[in-house]
Parts: C-alpha cells; structure tokens; sequence
C-alpha cells in the first residue's frame, strides 16, 4: 500500500500542538496557560517534568519544517497559543505572538507544507480561569470569538483548514471530571487531589459552552471570512472505538451509549441539533438544553469532522451505574464500563501508554459507522499513532527501530484504505501523531509519540526512526489520478 493508491488529492501530514512542542513558554510575550499552572504544580505529571522547553519548536521550527519536508507530507497541523496572541486572554494583541505565527505559517508554505491550524489545544490562558472559571461561564464565547476572529485576519489568507476545537470530550471530562488534567476539576469524592468541583454537572456545561463557542466562531467565519478567504472549519474528535464485550443485548446497547457519551456528546449536536437521546434520558436535567436559536445555530456548523483514532475498548453494561470508565471517562451516567482488556485478556498488542492497544480494523469500522450514522460528511483523521516508552534502558539505537510504529501505521492505513475504496468512505487526509516525540501531558517526557525521535539529554537533537523510512517509501508515489 501507497499514497497512489488514496483518493486524487488527499492529504499526508503529521500533527502537533503548541504547548507539547513549542517551549518558549516565557517568551515574546506568551502568558500563562492553565497548562504552565497544571503541570507547575507538584505530583500532576507523572515525571515531574513541565513544557517549558517541550521540544523547542518555537525556535527550531525551520529545522521541523524541513523534517516534514524529508518525510514528503503534504501538511501540517499544529495549533496556536492563545496566550501568545492574548497573554490575559483578552485585552491587547500581543503582536510579537502575531508574528511569530505569521513567520511560521510562511516557512511552512515556502516548503509546500499546508498549514491546517487548531485554535484550541487544552493551553486556555490562566487569566480566564482566573476571571471566570474559563469553560465553565458563557463570558468565555465572546473571548474566544475575538481570538478565532484575530486569527482569520491575521493568517486566513494562508490557512484553508481551521479545527477551532482539539477533543472537546477528553478536556472537558479530563478536566472537569476526573481532574487529571487542567484545570485539575473533580467532584471531592473523586480523589483528593483535584480542585473542587461537581463532576455530576460540571462537564456538561462546559460541553454546552464549547458548543456555543463553536458555533459563534463558524458562524462569524462564515458570515464575514468563508466566502474571501474560501476555507473550511471543523472539530478534532477523540474517538476509541467501543466493542462489545459480548453478543448481549445489553453490551451492544452499552457500547453505542458509550459512543454517545464520546463522540455523540459533541458532534451530535453539530450534525442534528441536539444531544443524543440516551445523554437526555441518562443525565436528565442536569444536561443543558439547548434554546431553538442555539440548536439552529450549532446544527450545521462544521464543514469537516475531524477524528483523532488511535485505539479500542470492550464495552460492558455496567447495571449497577456506580463505577464510571476507567481511563477517559469517570461519568457513570453512561452506565457503561470501557476498558482494554476483557477479564484479563488484552484487547490487542498495546504500545507504552496504558491506553493505546493497536487494534487497525477498528479504523475500517469507525469510518463506516460515522458514514452511515452522518451521512457521508468529509472527514479527515486529525491524529492517529502509537508510543513507545523513553527509558534509560534503552540505546538510540535501539529506539529508532520501531518496527511496532510501523506495523502501526500500515495496519491503520491499510484499512482506511479499504474503508475508502471498498466502502466509500469520505476520507479526505490522514495526519501521524506525532513528527516529533514531545511532551505527553501528565505523562510527560516518559512517552515516544514521534516518527522522529528528540534526545532529551543531547541539545533536543532530532534522529530519523525507521518509520522515517516508511513513511517515506509510502509517500514516494505520485498522487493518482
Ligand atoms: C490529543 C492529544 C495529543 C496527544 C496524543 C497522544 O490531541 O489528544 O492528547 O495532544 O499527545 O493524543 O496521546
């Protein structure tokens, strides 16, 4: 399998988000985000590491760039910081911020590299924490809206493709619910270490708010940039796909409501106007309503989905609705429980992150069900990849054979291929996560998501993996007709 055998015009490319790759947190201007805050505050990641270096993208982006090059993508989607253009989150534009990305979008473009920009990766600026509790007060949709605004005029000229939104599910549950990551939320009886909040109510308003804030931002693109500048505008899903545990009743009904609870949460407003009946029924009235001039203008308000696919659970009837999800979703109004493993069988290979199990027909599957429950709309995998641990233990070179990100790559492509031309499948472009390995969060440096890897110890050097080599060998072809 080749890029010749993809569609006439789709699109390779690898992704990334600024606060995992740029460092430079103090520079230029750059305010804090509640990341700085998060990752600042002792016993949140796992390696006791912070992004305040990352992997230095901010200054060795001409270098980056020129990786990509090698690898012979087509694009690159990356995402700005809010805090380098607004460092209060609103106020003044910080111009310095402005033109940084404009230096960065124009190297990309001088290469041939496509800039498909996310305005929103987790990096929400401490100062609307501080000021309103961020996601969680309806002031936040006229803060952002002015950020997106100010950035269609800055760079909409050059950037075609704008994901307002990086996985609204995992920062809204991660953050609002389990308080494993920022701003660090949880109901107290969660854990102890979380700020205190209320899971039970929390996550859905700040979804309602993301919605809303969603579709102020289309709606304004629409209405004043879409017909100049002639882009697009979408949301980046995370979506692992949920196979039930077994051919009960109950299990297939559980695995479709843990979807609903996913990825139905966020894109079933956006393709029909409201949340899906099983959230209604499930979360009562503790689920916002939508008024009918929010559903119409939410309904309708992507022209592309974009989906984050790297991974598959079992799904089980959870009866007694008292435990929630182990790893991605503590809400037990699901009344599912989704875990990789059935008893104590894994579901597939795993790679280093507890969460990652390589399972590539779930690909085939996932598109042919977004297809048919909404309607064939185009979609691009915004990420898609595997880890391996960074251990002491472990040669250079020995960690640039990564025979397993291979495997990877080729099994998940293999069946988006098919997915594509035996189903008909609207698949537009397909994005690697990671170029570069990088900062993973609460995990930190302990995780290697990159097809180039970075020595921590050795000045940040980038080194090919064999999956350089893959990808390169699969690119090689010319687009057919
Ligand atoms: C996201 C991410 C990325 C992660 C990647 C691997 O968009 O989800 O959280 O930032 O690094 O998904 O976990």
């Amino acid at each position: 399998i080749s890029r010749a055998d993809f569609p006439h015009g789709f699109t390779f490319g690898t992704a990334s988000s600024a606060f995992q790759y740029e460092g430079a947190v103090k520079e230029d201007g750059r305010g804090p985000s509640i990341w700085d805050t998060f990752s600042h505050t002792f016993g949140k990641v796992t390696d006791f590491s912070n992004a305040d270096v990352a992997v230095d993208h901010y200054h060795r982006y001409e270098e980056d760039i020129q990786l990509m090059k090698d690898l012979g993508m087509d694009a690159y989607r990356f995402s700005i910081s809010w805090s380098r253009i607004f460092p209060n989150g609103s106020g003044a534009i910080n111009q310095a911020g402005i033109d940084h990305y404009n230096k960065f979008i124009n190297a990309l473009l001088a290469k041939g590299i496509e800039p498909y920009v996310t305005l929103y990766h987790w990096d929400l600026p401490q100062a609307l924490d501080d000021k309103y509790k961020g996601w969680l007060s309806t002031e936040i949709i006229k803060d952002f809206a002015t950020y997106a605004e100010t950035c269609f005029q800055k760079f909409g000229d050059r950037v075609k493709h704008w994901i307002t939104f990086n996985e609204p599910h995992t920062f809204t549950t991660q953050g609002y619910d389990v308080g494993l990551q920022a701003p660090g939320r949880c109901s107290i009886l969660f854990h102890l270490f979380c700020k205190a909040g209320n899971s039970s109510t929390e996550p859905y308003i700040v979804a309602h708010n993301v919605l809303l804030t969603h579709a102020t931002v289309a709606d304004i693109y629409k209405k004043k940039y879409k017909n100049i500048q002639g882009g697009s505008l979408g949301v980046a899903f995370d979506v692992i796909w949920y196979e039930p545990e077994s051919n009960t009743k109950e299990d297939i009904e559980a695995a479709q409501r843990a979807q609903d609870f996913q990825l139905g949460w966020f894109l079933d407003p956006l393709m029909f106007g409201d949340y899906p009946s099983s959230m209604r029924s499930r979360v009562g009235n503790r689920l916002p309503k939508f008024s009918p001039s929010d559903a119409a203008l939410v309904k309708g308000s992507i022209d592309f989905i974009g989906i984050n696919h790297y991974t598959t659970f079992y799904a089980r009837n959870n009866s007694t609705h008292v435990i929630g999800t182990l790893l991605n979703d503590a809400i037990a109004d699901s009344g599912t429980i989704t875990l990789p493993f059935n008893g104590t069988k894994a579901i597939a290979e795993r790679a280093n992150s507890i969460w990652l199990y390589i399972v590539p027909q779930s690909m085939k599957t996932l598109m042919n069900y977004i297809k048919q429950k909404y309607g064939n709309p185009p979609v691009y995998i915004t990420e898609s990849g595997m880890d391996d641990p960074n251990s002491i233990f472990i040669s250079l070179k020995d960690a640039l054979k990564d025979e397993k990100r291979i495997r990877y790559y080729s099994g998940y492509l293999s069946y988006l291929h098919t997915a594509i031309k035996d189903d008909g499948c609207n698949v537009k472009g397909y994005f690697a996560w990671s170029l570069l390995d990088n900062w993973e969060w609460v995990a930190g440096y302990s995780s290697r998501f990159g097809l180039y890897f970075v020595d921590y110890k050795d000045n940040l050097k980038r080194y090919p993996k064999q999956s350089v080599q893959w990808f390169q060998n699969f690119l090689k072809p010319k687009p057919a007709k």
